[in-house]
């Protein structure tokens, strides 16, 4: 990464190592100012601050310090060591240096340690995140106080010591597009977080997985819900895989659910504005307002194109919601099981339920046509990625396999224990994709 503090890097390294992780890249983010709150206990006296309790004062990021630079410049070598050791393990796929990277001295320095290092064959990809927007930048500093290096101040004070780390960074950065030293080093350039992307020299396959992730980025706040269709008339006779009708509880929930989110609508709308509210009285600074959250979100419903997914969404108002279909949402497909149920399978075919039992992720569905969970993983990343891009709230009627892939992403859970996940029918959830929380600092 690359960027002055306050810029989104936490929070960009975060969504992209989830995805690429969801992916099943094994990808790991690894963070300087978490080496740093590690290496340096608080150091009473040395740095000149009013707030003894604050551990590295704005002075230790001042560039015309040569023995805090010094420090700093270890710190954010021995963070890429620790990723460049953990890289050169067989399982491990991508590593994210989360630092900020802000002069071309720093990041020529990056780069040697990487050649000299790492496999001659790894693909390397400076992502800088620059931004112009005043409300997004406010509000990451603001997010910031709650983080570790402030959490203990008072919040004047940390504000303070923070806009001074700010303009201490700010005398020495040097963009990636103002060098000329690093005209053929790819890198990405995201100018507020997506609203405009430069792409330079980008080469390799997870370098390009990286950019076409990162070009549908949007800060919108909304909210995605996520459920399984209706009963149908299959599902209650235990049968797997087939399009089928609902049945009478199916259609009863399908109403339920229109009912429901017409209801959480209202709530999210009025708390909205109620947030809005406090933060023109200036009652709460922490609300998250940027120019994308003035704007009203529509309501998208989507649906797999299979007969008890399209019907659970016939309650939702054509006038009210934009109604989409997608065959990517369709359920895992079974092969040759399709409308068989699972006692009936394990009759006929008792070694496939026992490969399925040892790999239940990579396991494929004999037959044609027949899925495991990893394809459904691929076959899902153009609904990631527009449901990444978009602004509008989202409800996706899906199957129980297709939910729980979902769920493995927005949630980041080990994809080897996706088919685990519970998703009950007639459970109903909820992500917030743009929260305080997600965009907070620390890595979990
Ligand atoms: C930090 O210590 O918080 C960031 C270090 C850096 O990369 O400058």
């Amino acid at each position: 990464m690359v960027g002055l503090p306050a810029r989104g890097k936490s929070y960009i390294s975060k969504k992209l190592a989830r995805y690429l992780y969801w992916l099943q890249f094994e990808t790991r983010v690894f963070n300087a100012g978490q080496t740093r709150r590690r290496a340096l206990a608080p150091q009473k006296g040395v740095y000149p601050s009013s707030d003894v309790s604050l551990s590295h004062p704005a002075s230790f990021f001042d560039p015309d310090d040569m023995d805090a630079v010094k420090r700093r410049e270890n710190i954010a070598l021995q963070t890429l060591e620790d990723l460049l050791v953990w890289l050169n393990d067989e399982s491990s796929s991508v590593g994210i240096l989360d630092a900020t990277n802000s002069t071309v001295q720093r990041r020529l320095a990056v780069l040697d340690k990487i050649r000299k290092t790492a496999h001659p064959c790894t693909e390397l990809l400076f992502l800088e995140s620059c931004c112009y927007d005043w409300s997004l930048l406010e509000r990451n500093i603001r997010l910031k106080l709650s983080g570790p290096d402030y959490s203990q101040q008072n919040e004047e004070s940390a504000l303070n010591d923070f806009r001074k780390r700010i303009v201490l960074y700010e005398k020495n950065y040097v963009s990636m597009n103002e060098s000329a030293e690093e005209e053929e080093t790819p890198y990405l350039q995201l100018h507020d977080v997506g609203r405009r992307v430069i792409a330079n020299r980008i080469n390799g396959f997870l370098s390009a997985q990286a950019t076409e992730y990162l070009l549908n980025f949007r800060l919108h706040q909304r909210q995605i819900w996520i459920t399984r269709n209706g009963e149908s008339i299959d599902d209650a006779d235990g049968k797997i895989g087939r399009s089928s009708s609902l049945s009478l509880r199916g259609t009863k929930f399908a109403h339920a659910l229109s009912v429901f989110i017409k209801q959480q609508q209202q709530i999210w709308e009025e708390v909205k504005t109620y947030n809005k509210s406090r933060v023109k009285a200036g009652e709460n600074k922490e609300i998250l307002t940027s120019q994308e959250d003035i704007t009203r979100s529509n309501f998208q419903v989507w649906t797999s194109i299979m007969v008890q997914a399209v019907e659970t969404s016939k309650f939702f108002p054509e006038d009210e919601y934009l109604i989409r279909k997608f065959r990517t949402l369709n359920d895992l497909h079974a092969g040759q099981m399709e409308g068989l149920t699972f006692s009936e399978i394990l009759d006929s075919h008792e070694d496939q339920m026992n490969l399925r039992r040892q790999d239940p992720v990579h396991y494929r569905w004999p037959g044609t046509g027949g899925e495991s969970y990893a394809d459904v993983i691929h076959r899902l990343r153009p609904i990631i990625m527009e449901l990444e891009r978009l602004d509008d709230h989202v409800l996706l009627i899906t199957h129980r396999a297709v939910a729980r892939v979902l769920l493995a992403y927005f949630k980041e859970l080990d994809w080897d224990r996706i088919a685990d996940v519970e998703v009950p029918p007639g459970r109903v959830f909820c992500v917030e994709p743009v929260s305080a929380a997600e965009l907070s600092d620390e890595i979990s």
